[in-house]
């Protein structure tokens, strides 16, 4: 393997797939390195096209344009950042000796909740919620039925809370059909109805799995979720240690099932001692963006050392700490951030911007991230900071 910088033949080359938020981190961990990184995504100007060497704009499910751009490019790695890609398209392009990380299969089986839900719980024998599939509105009356209320209802093919909700009362289950029907993803009319765990806490395991040093856990991350999509988060959470226990053995048991190197964020509630296993990506995840003021190694830099094989040592956190994000309220282009300064009232607090060129109402745009003596402290500094700033827009 040769680090180099993008000039130096045969230096290493990153394809990202997939340019947002999290993925521009990666690239700018792997940039350190030397590494030649080419961004792609649906649109231009997503944030980890900013960084990169190069972008391409595609349609990310499309096979023939996947393909034709990891055959013209040849990357070294194919490193995706988002779920929706045309994965048997890269379960294709892995059997040809491309190197998709961490497998192509783990993409294929995470981008679909029926697939990770069955590996985990029928597999693998993870505790999971109680669960049924439907792709009817027949099955999903009768599913719905079986799990009792209240359910939480999930399209297989979606993400960030998308189509997700919550029946309460049985006249409540209609809406939650349509809503998982207009929340799909692709072309599947097919939902997962799950029985709804009262949790204490939730938390994300970051799981590294690297060549030279085996499987490496940061200290849990806990996190609070509103519309499914992550608010605020903080490292570590305290676990007992019997739950702290399981936590990694259940980590370890899905990601060795899903196998190849990198950082995965596993999913799980937490009720008193007992885990139950939520869902994984095989990807840094964005409840790990605290890392950022809190490891010495942000979750970005344990994926791509884990990626290009190079030592890790020990995950070793520095301090408590915690993030919140900033949320666009409209839809709108061009948008402008009021409040940077006043967010920064504290030396212990960073402020990451995105860049995402346009808003939507719920868009993430931005990160507050901040470390202290306490996690009660981190939180409340990284909460008001994030709610200082504002996201101003040209109406779209
Ligand atoms: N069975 C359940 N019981 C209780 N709460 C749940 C259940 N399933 C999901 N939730 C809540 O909804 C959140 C989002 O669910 P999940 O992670 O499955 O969806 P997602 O769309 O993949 O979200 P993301 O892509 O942001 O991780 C969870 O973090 C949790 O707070
Ligand atoms: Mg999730």
């Amino acid at each position: 393997m040769i680090f180099g910088t993008p000039n130096t033949p045969s230096t290493i080359k990153i394809l990202m797939l997939g340019s947002g938020e999290l993925g521009r981190e990666v690239v700018l961990e792997a940039m350190r390195f030397g590494v030649e990184v080419i961004a792609a995504d649906r649109y231009e100007g997503a944030p980890a096209m900013q960084y990169a060497h190069r972008f391409h704009v595609l349609d990310m499910q499309d096979p023939a344009a996947i393909r034709a751009l990891i055959e013209s490019e040849k990357p070294d790695y194919i490193v995706p950042e988002i779920e929706a890609i045309a994965t048997d398209t890269l379960r294709q392009l892995e059997g040809e000796g491309w190197n998709v990380i961490p497998t192509a299969r783990a993409t294929q089986l995470t981008m679909d909740r029926e697939g990770i839900r069955r590996l985990a719980a029928e597999e693998l024998g993870l505790p999971t919620s109680p669960y049924r599939f439907a792709s009817s509105l027949e099955e999903f009356q009768a599913a719905v039925a079986e799990i009792g209320l209240p359910a939480v209802v999930k399209p297989v093919m979606s993400s960030s809370g998308k189509g997700q909700s919550t029946i309460k009362t049985p006249d409540g289950i209609l809406a939650a059909w349509e809503h998982a029907l207009a929340g799909s993803r692709g072309r599947s009319v097919r939902v997962i109805v799950e029985g709804f765990v009262a949790f204490d806490t939730e938390i994300t395991m970051l799981t590294v799995r690297t060549k030279r040093e085996g499987t490496l856990f940061c200290p849990p991350v806990g996190h609070r979720q509103e519309r499914g999509d992550y608010q605020e988060s903080w490292q570590p959470e305290r676990l007992s240690a019997i739950a702290l226990a399981e936590s990694e053995r259940q980590s370890a048991a899905i990601t060795e099932a899903l196998g190849g190197t990198g950082l995965f964020g596993v999913e799980f509630f937490i009720r008193g001692d007992e885990v139950i296993f939520s869902e994984v990506s095989p990807r840094p995840h964005d409840t790990g963006m605290v890392t950022m003021a809190t490891q010495d190694m942000s979750e970005f830099e344990l994926h791509v050392r884990a990626i290009l094989g190079l030592p890790i040592g020990e995950i070793r956190l520095r301090s408590p700490g915690a993030s919140a994000v900033v949320l666009a309220t409209e839809a709108g282009t061009n948008p402008r951030f009021e409040g940077v300064a006043e967010a920064l009232f504290d030396p212990r607090i960073k402020l990451r911007i995105f860049g995402k060129p346009d808003t939507r109402p719920y868009r993430r745009m931005a990160t507050a991230v901040a470390y202290a003596d306490s996690i009660a402290e981190a939180r409340a500094l990284a909460s008001e900071a994030a709610s200082r700033v504002t996201v101003v827009v040209d109406p779209a």
